[in-house]
């Protein structure tokens, strides 16, 4: 039996997403980019899963340092969301519209979000145009607690 594309797509699509700024870190380098594709795996150890675009530049960076942070945008920062997918002037210029510091393991935490966790890699599946990485979350800063960016508010689409 064939796959019926438009009904994966409808059903696909309704998985509800959150939208966050993924960081990255190699070096001296920092990078950082919308993601929705999250979710959290295990509360002990507390897991959290991610799929990252094959071709993307931070894809190489996870792979590479086996680490990456999210950070989690308060509902009113869709335009924060906007700049981190759109192209950049040179890797990490996405963070001229957003301060960051870097966590105690070395990752971009942004100052305006509700917070930020750090995360090691403990596994990954590379099969299709995203590779799956499962964190095992290291550190966690809150800011502030309040509600927090949905795809679903945004009118875009990732997924289907
Ligand atoms: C609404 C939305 C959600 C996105 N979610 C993801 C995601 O979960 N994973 C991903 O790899 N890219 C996602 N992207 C695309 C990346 O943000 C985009 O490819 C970015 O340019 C990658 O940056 P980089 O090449 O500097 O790493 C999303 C884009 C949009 C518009």
């Amino acid at each position: 039996m064939s796959l019926d594309a438009d009904a994966k797509k409808v059903l696909l699509r309704k998985i509800p997403h959150g939208l966050f700024i993924c960081g990255v870190a190699e070096g001296d380098v920092v990078n950082g980019f919308t993601a929705s594709w999250v979710t959290q795996g295990s509360f002990e150890p507390p897991l959290v899963v991610m799929a990252v675009r094959a071709d993307s530049t931070s894809n190489g960076m996870i792979q590479r340092t086996g680490k990456f942070s999210l950070n989690v945008l308060a509902a009113d920062q869709k335009d924060l969301a906007a700049v981190f997918f759109k192209p950049q002037q040179g890797v990490g210029g996405r963070f001229d519209a957003a301060p960051y510091k870097l966590g105690e393991h070395g990752l971009p935490i942004l100052d305006d979000g509700l917070g930020g966790v750090e995360c090691a890699v403990v596994g990954q599946v590379a099969h299709g145009d995203h590779t799956v990485f499962v964190g095992e979350v290291k550190s966690a800063q809150l800011h502030r607690d309040a509600a927090a960016l949905e795809l679903s508010s945004t009118g875009w689409n990732y997924g289907g």
